[in-house]
């Protein structure tokens, strides 16, 4: 089967777009990096896109005033000229129209540094660390229109310490984000996941032993 041609969105840092750059790059990865855009000219995700040989272009917003859509179609005209099969998003800070999610249904990725359908939106960590969870983690969806709602393809936990500071927290999550972005990506472009009614559904899984995490007794 040929690999999928998948562009990668972001807005800074890129760290999980290097993350998919290098699973990519291990032997029979069914997805290829063809394109990285970011709506901020000044990420720095752009540079190392282009270090690792990458098309790498800068699409700022700003340009196009309030016109989300126009912002859009210039991101789409890009996406078709590089023939790209998947999009994902990755610390792509924008809201997408229904317009641009309804033309990459089943084809659009995202990442969220939370266990949806909790602490959807920003400052997830620190929102965490208010809530007094004891567990918190990061989830790879399928976007639809509504933010931070569409059907989970992959998440992972990890446990949430009395001494973390959000920053503590983000850094833990941050390590289980760069696992799962790209097990989630070649689950999907390998055609393993399949959307039953609202859900994913994941072609040979098994269910994980031992997922349970239980406080330690002192
Ligand atoms: C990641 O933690 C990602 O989950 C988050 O932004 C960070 C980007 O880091 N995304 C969102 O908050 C989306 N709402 P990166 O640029 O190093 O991948």
């Amino acid at each position: 089967m040929a690999r999928k041609r998948v562009a990668v969105l972001i807005s800074g840092r890129g760290s999980n777009m290097r993350a998919l750059i290098k699973a990519a790059r291990t032997k029979n990865y069914p997805a290829s990096i063809a394109l990285v855009i970011s709506n901020e000219p000044a990420a720095e995700g752009l540079a190392l896109a282009r270090k690792a040989g990458i098309p790498a272009l800068a699409i700022d917003h700003r340009r196009y005033g309030k016109d989300r859509e126009a912002f859009e179609r210039a991101m789409q005209a890009e996406l078709e000229r590089h023939a790209i099969d998947l999009v994902c998003l990755a610390g792509f800070m924008r809201l997408l129209t229904p317009w641009f999610v309804g033309r990459w249904h089943g084809r659009l990725l995202n990442i969220h540094p939370a266990l949806l359908p909790s602490f959807k939106g920003l400052d997830t960590h620190a929102r965490a660390l208010a809530a007094g969870v004891k567990i918190h983690g990061a989830t790879v969806h399928f976007v639809v229109p509504e933010m931070d709602s569409g059907p989970i393809i992959a998440q992972a936990a990890v446990p949430v310490y009395e001494t973390d500071t959000a920053e503590t927290l983000a850094a833990r999550v941050l390590k289980l984000e760069h696992r799962i972005y790209p097990l989630a990506l070649k689950l999907v472009a390998l055609g393993r996941v399949r959307v039953v009614d609202g859900r994913c559904v994941i072609a040979g899984s098994r269910p994980p032993k031992g997922a349970l995490m239980v406080p330690q007794q002192s």
